[in-house]
């Protein structure tokens, strides 16, 4: 039977010790990472989640009971320790934190034993990620997992420092709440006393941030949970935390001015990095248009350039026919990659068609200068050589080329370029480059609803100096909407929330709600604004992004303790999994005969 830890109290945590601590007595509990026998020395490398301490177990300091323990120990048993801190008896390990020291141990308890674990408990694992997740237990156990959820959590202290500086108020929100449209899938959770209705889980506290500004709390935070009901990927989780905020009586540049102050404290503590303020900002349209993308990763260039004007009456029917239509032609340069094998000029043109692109035209600029080109041929010289000059094209360059309607063209190179930098590592983890992506187009054309759509919330508000274009041409109205992109990745988005009742409803006009439509879904919202509704604006983090992000790590998945895979199961606990009848009974819920066979 194991022991129990009645009499003993820990006293430091493995690697709290050094060499300040040799000659004192302390106790250490935790984790055989391995045990050694060398024949009347034991030597045990004890981890906890601070780090490692090496035990040294000899007959004559602890006596032959707690020898014959030490002789029993196997990886993962949980022990405790009572011993004497000394200088290493041998060599000192340079590669551990208490290498200069060693605990010779007096007094052991073997508390837990423990089962031979599926994988090596050790940093850097090379064990499938199917397998860690089913094992989350034992997988959360890597000193490289506890490093990254151990910076989470001084993130969100310091988050909650920094904004209390601010004068927010870090207040609650529902969990169970009706419906609210973001754009993706809500869950849904059926209600037991109300059958046939149900609660949906928060995509975000949108609605209800700005309820509290009406009431008059003026500053609020909260580190939420969100639910999303959409397809993941590496940086997407159906269920994920925002750092989320809301403030009264600003505008645009007061929520980045208290949100740059925020990332660079949080950023210096947790990682000590500087980050030069002001953050650098860009319009959404420019970033478009260098970048082809509203999250430009900016650690290196590439940027697109307009060629249209250039090829303009060309002799080129898949450009002039792209402009015709209303589309453009953009390029980028590939520095330096003039001689790249055909195979992999395919292999590009393959990934740009998975964008939607028709085809990628080419050019490799040769030392000589002349062109290896897909469509030099249906050019005159000047005309291919005043392209080559409008892309900076040097011999050794390879140019790239779309040419189709606008989002299709910024998608495409955008992408592409994302891809050169993959391939050609042109990107460095270690570099951290943010940037304030503004004025957003407020809506988005839906092809599938045939109707505009908000590109953020229908909550947000236009540019002033755009109102008038609601009626007109509602599809060039720019939001006062905001993303932070980090490394190319979005870490957060906000925006200016309309305030006034009549803007609100000529949005909800413009996207297609009747007035019972929008008094039936936000009806709480709009009567909140008849009495009395102080501007206000608001931003949200995606918490798990910026964890990623600062921890180098591939995937979100890497700092949330228990994540979902890909079908948004939960290989661990094996959720969703079905339920007794009985449940489903109480809830009035029948479960069809085809999702019963799934
Ligand atoms: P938005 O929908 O842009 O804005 O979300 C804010 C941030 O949350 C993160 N995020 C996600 N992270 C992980 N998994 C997901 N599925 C996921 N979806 C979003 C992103 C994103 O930038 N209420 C507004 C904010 C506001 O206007 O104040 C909102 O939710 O990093
Ligand atoms: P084609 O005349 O169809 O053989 O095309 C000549 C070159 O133009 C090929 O390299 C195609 O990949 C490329 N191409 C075709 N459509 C497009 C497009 N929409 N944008 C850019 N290049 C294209």
């Amino acid at each position: 039977m194991a022991e129990t830890m009645k009499g003993l109290h820990r006293t430091h945590r493995c690697a709290e010790l050094g060499t300040a601590d040799i000659g004192s007595t302390v106790t250490v509990m935790g984790w055989v990472q391995k045990s050694r026998n060398k024949g009347g020395i034991i030597f045990v490398d004890l981890r906890d989640r601070s780090g490692i301490l090496q035990l040294i177990f000899e007959e004559a300091d602890c006596g032959s009971g707690n020898f014959a323990k030490a002789e029993k120990f196997r990886s993962e048993f949980v022990i405790a320790a009572v011993g004497r801190v000394e200088a290493r008896s041998g060599a000192v390990n340079e590669n551990l934190e208490t290498g200069a020291i060693e605990l010779r141990v007096e007094e052991a308890r073997i508390l837990s034993e423990a089962q031979t674990p599926p994988f090596p408990i050790e940093s850097g694992s090379k064990t499938k990620e199917e397998m860690r997740l089913k094992y989350r237990f034992l997988d959360l156990r890597r000193p490289d997992i506890q490093s990254k959820l151990m910076l989470r959590s001084q993130v969100a202290t310091k988050v909650r420092a920094v904004l209390a500086e601010e004068g927010f108020l870090e207040i609650e929100t529902p969990i169970l709440i009706k419906s609210t449209p973001e754009g993706a899938r809500d869950y849904l959770v059926p209600s037991r006393v109300h059958q046939g209705k149900f609660y949906a889980l928060p995509q975000s506290p949108q609605l209800f941030k700005q309820l509290l500004m009406c009431s008059g709390y003026d500053r609020y935070f909260q580190i939420a949970k969100c639910f999303r009901d959409e397809d993941l990927r590496a940086d997407r989780q159906p269920e994920f935390t925002q750092i989320d905020m809301e403030m009264s009586f600003v505008d645009v540049d007061d929520v980045i001015a208290v949100n740059e102050r925020l990332l660079q404290k949080v950023f210096k503590d947790a990682v000590g990095l500087e980050i030069e303020l002001p953050i650098p900002r860009m319009t959404w349209q420019e970033a478009m248009d260098r970048y082809g993308s509203d999250k430009p990763d900016t650690r290196f260039g590439m940027e697109l350039v307009n060629v249209s004007e250039v090829v303009k009456g060309c002799g080129f029917g898949v450009f002039t026919g792209a402009l015709e239509n209303g589309g453009s032609v953009r390029g980028i340069n590939a520095k330096g990659q003039g001689q790249m094998p055909r195979k992999k000029i395919d292999a590009l043109v393959e990934f740009a068609k998975g964008f939607g692109a028709k085809g990628l035209a080419y050019a490799a600029i040769q030392p000589d200068g002349s062109c290896k080109s897909s469509f030099a041929k249906f050019m005159t010289e000047e005309q291919m050589k005043a392209l080559v000059d409008a892309m900076d094209g040097q011999p050794g360059d390879l140019l790239l080329f779309a040419a189709d309607k606008n989002p299709v063209v910024w998608d495409v190179l955008g992408n592409l370029r994302l891809e050169l930098a993959r391939t050609l590592e042109l990107t460095d983890k270690n570099q951290f480059h943010f940037l304030w992506v503004t004025e957003f187009p407020l809506l988005e054309w839906s092809e599938e609803q045939e109707r505009y759509v908000a590109m953020h919330h229908p909550f947000t508000m236009p540019m002033e100096e755009d109102l008038d274009k609601l009626d007109t041409d509602p599809g060039a109205v720019r939001a006062k909407a905001y993303d932070i992109v980090l490394n190319g990745t979005e870490l957060g988005g906000g925006s200016v929330r309309i305030f006034q009742g009549d803007v609100q409803e000529k949005m909800f006009e413009v996207l297609g709600f009747t007035k019972e439509q929008a008094q039936e879904r936000f009806g709480f919202l709009l009567d909140a604004f008849k009495y009395g509704v102080p501007p206000h604006a608001g931003l949200a983090y995606g918490f798990d992004r910026l964890m990623m992000l600062m921890t180098g790590a591939d995937s979100i998945r890497e700092v949330i303790a228990f994540p979902k895979v890909k079908d948004a199961s939960d290989l661990m606990t094996n959720a969703p999994d079905v339920v007794d009848e009985v449940q489903l009974e109480e809830l009035g819920i029948a479960v069809t005969a085809a999702q019963e066979e799934e």
